[in-house]
């Protein structure tokens, strides 16, 4: 009787965190969840993507043990982590949370990275038969019938704000630690941006939301997947032209502009039912919105916050470059002025993610082609002084773009402009 009394003196320290849906706290730091039927890397980052996550990250040897036993405990012989190599070196392995790459980590067998093709592994660790842990690396896009591994999804664990204190205001929707409120959740209730901001502030939010990752937008997305509506305001302003800044005060740490739209206001919205991309929107509509407070967190102990940085651009050479992570953008050589020569990017993102290429400037005679990850030719741009923006998009988070500037340079050519994002 004493000993049980004593721990459950000693659990309510971590009792505040939560999980997503589908999720277990593992070693009162990670959300995880295991899948058993095996699945594609690109499979497994689509589920994980579905329920909040995207596949496990592990950071050191003690998460490593965590999810070694879990995976153990499931029963699972090899699982998929969150981890894509675009070379042979552990600095060009990048985790799928965004939190940089596997250089300060690794746990790789004696094989090291192997080399499939030089830059095309997803990495996987081996449970069964005594591997006990180690990580290898496979082609990441085989064919469904020789890529069966299993895997596990990490969600960000949240606090649950009552377990502080019961008289803390209602949190419609806790993820990542974030209280989110709907306006969809009172009905069809539309107002301009002021009002709106107003009903968050009388609803015990703290403005109009602020997102601050990639995978903040995708459980915004979520947050509205089978409903009506399309726009919502977002809690951003434009002090001067073009530069919009939170209004509950934090950082402008991610970006998620729509590189296509060019029109000019003051607010924002949000694209909630197409990529989540942000548009600026006059402030007298009247319109859905999006409220979000931070959950007081006065856990010390709990794990860092899941957050999307924007990953460095690895070679920022306009021209040939060995890698672009994106987000970032790409230009013809000599931009804005007349392009001349041969440019070939490759062109990477997170695991979990495709690319979403914006041409917000095509204004040459010039010809550009998009590879995919297996070499394929997906799109080819040719002819045409200023054509209207455009997009393309890539199936998987890897693609190779070729630019080839007219041979007899022409005065009115001037190249062309794209903007890279992780969508
Ligand atoms: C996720 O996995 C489950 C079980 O393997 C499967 O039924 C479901 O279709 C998958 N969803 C996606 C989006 O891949
Ligand atoms: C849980 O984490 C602690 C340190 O934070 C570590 O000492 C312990 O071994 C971990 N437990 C498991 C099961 O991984
Ligand atoms: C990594 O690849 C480079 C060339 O792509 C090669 O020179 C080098 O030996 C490789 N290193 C390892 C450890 O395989
Ligand atoms: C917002 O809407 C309310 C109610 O319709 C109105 O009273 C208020 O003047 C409007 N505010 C702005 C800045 O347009
Ligand atoms: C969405 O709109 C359609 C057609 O206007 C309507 O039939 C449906 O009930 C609406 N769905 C929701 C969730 O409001
Ligand atoms: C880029 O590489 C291509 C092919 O290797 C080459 O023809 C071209 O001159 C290079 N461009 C520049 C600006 O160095
Ligand atoms: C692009 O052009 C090449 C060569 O003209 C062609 O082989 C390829 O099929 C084209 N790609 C697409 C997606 O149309």
């Amino acid at each position: 009787m004493i000993p049980l009394l004593l721990l459950f003196l000693l659990l309510p320290s971590t009792f505040c965190l939560i999980c997503p849906k589908e999720y277990f706290l593992v070693n009162d730091s990670k959300c995880l969840k295991a899948a058993w039927a095996p699945a594609t890397h690109a499979h497994a980052e689509a589920n994980c993507t579905e329920s909040g996550g995207t596949l496990v990250n592990i950071k050191n040897a003690i998460d490593n043990r965590a999810v070694f036993d879990f995976a153990n405990t499931a029963g699972l012989q090899s699982i998929w982590i969150g981890l894509s190599c675009f070379s042979n070196t552990t600095s060009s392995c990048f985790w799928d949370d965004a939190s940089g790459s596997a250089a300060s980590y690794s746990n790789f067998d004696s094989l090291g990275i192997a080399t499939n093709a030089g830059s095309r592994n997803c990495v996987y660790m081996m449970v069964a038969n005594g591997y006990s842990g180690k990580w290898s690396s496979k082609i990441c896009f085989n064919d469904i019938s020789t890529t069966t591994i299993g895997y596990i999804c990490e969600a960000p664990p949240s606090v649950d704000q009552s377990s502080y204190s019961p008289m803390s205001p209602v949190c419609n929707h806790n993820y990542n630690r974030n209280c989110y409120m709907r306006s969809d959740d009172y009905g069809a209730v539309y107002y301009n941006q002021s009002w709106a901001n107003n009903f968050c502030w009388n609803m015990g939010y703290t403005s109009l939301a602020s997102i601050h990752s990639k995978i903040d937008v995708d459980f915004i997305r979520s947050l509205y997947k089978g409903t009506n509506t399309t726009q919502v305001y977002i809690g951003a302003m434009a002090e001067t032209a073009d530069r919009f800044n939170w209004m509950d005060g934090t950082p402008w740490d991610f970006n998620y502009m729509d590189p296509l739209n060019f029109q000019k206001a003051k607010c924002l919205v949000m694209d909630v039912q197409g990529d989540g991309l942000w548009s600026p929107m006059d402030c007298d509509q009247k319109l859905p919105f999006l409220c979000s407070r931070k959950v007081k967190d006065t856990s010390a102990a709990i794990a860092p916050e899941a957050k999307l940085q924007e990953p460095n651009i690895l070679d920022a050479s306009n021209c040939n470059s060995t890698l672009i992570l994106a987000p970032g953008s790409i230009s013809s050589f000599g931009y804005p002025g007349t392009p001349s020569g041969t440019c070939i990017w490759q062109i990477r993102t997170l695991g979990p993610y495709r690319l979403g290429i914006y041409f917000d400037l095509w204004a040459t005679l010039g010809s550009l082609s998009i590879y995919d990850e297996f070499e394929k030719n997906i799109g080819n741009v040719s002819g045409a002084y200023y054509t209207p923006p455009f997009a393309k998009y890539t199936p998987f988070n890897i693609a190779k773009v070729v630019y080839e500037a007219r041979r007899e340079p022409d005065p009115n050519d001037r190249g062309f402009h794209a903007v890279i994002m992780m969508i």
